[in-house]
């Protein structure tokens, strides 16, 4: 009798540990789903061209196509637009540390920024077009 019911212990435990896990298990999910992003989810997408000024903007520090050419700024010509939309968020979010680079603006003047700075002003579709438009950008430097 003490045998059973132990085992019908065991069973409970069992059931509750179930549900418990499944519970866990759809919390991550749902966690994984809402990953912080930039605002503007929700706003029609952009085409790559209506986002030309703003690669004038990202091609002063990451020079011509993205392809950098200074030490303080890395190239992201070729990197995949989701990886760039990743690393904007992170610049967004201060998850990633942004130092602060000066460069020489249009009219020569020199501007002081950071990509904590860039993001701030970004919303969620300017980056999807951005991602992409740079993600191609290596086609296009490898063919000169
Ligand atoms: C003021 C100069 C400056 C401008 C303008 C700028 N960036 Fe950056 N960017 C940087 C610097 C500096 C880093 C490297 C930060 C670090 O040390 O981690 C960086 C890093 C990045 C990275 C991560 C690259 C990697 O290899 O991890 C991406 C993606 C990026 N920038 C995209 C952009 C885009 C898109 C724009 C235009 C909207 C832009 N940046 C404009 C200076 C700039």
């Amino acid at each position: 009798m003490q045998l059973k019911e132990s085992i019908e212990g065991l069973d409970m435990n069992f059931r509750s540990w179930c549900v418990a896990s499944i519970s866990c298990f759809l919390f991550t999910v749902a966690q994984a789903q809402e990953q912080p992003s930039l605002p503007g989810k929700d706003l029609e997408p952009v085409s790559v061209e209506s986002v030309q000024p703003l690669v004038e903007i990202c091609e002063q520090c990451h020079g011509p196509g993205g392809q950098s050419e200074r030490d303080d700024v890395p190239s992201i010509a070729g990197t995949p637009a989701e990886e760039i939309l990743a690393q904007l968020e992170r610049f967004y979010y201060y998850e990633r540390h942004c130092p602060s680079v000066d460069y020489e603006g249009p009219n020569g003047q020199v501007n002081r920024q950071s990509m904590c700075d860039i993001t701030n002003a970004l919303d969620k579709q300017e980056a999807l077009a951005l991602g992409s438009h740079f993600e191609h950008a290596r086609d296009a430097a490898s063919q000169e």
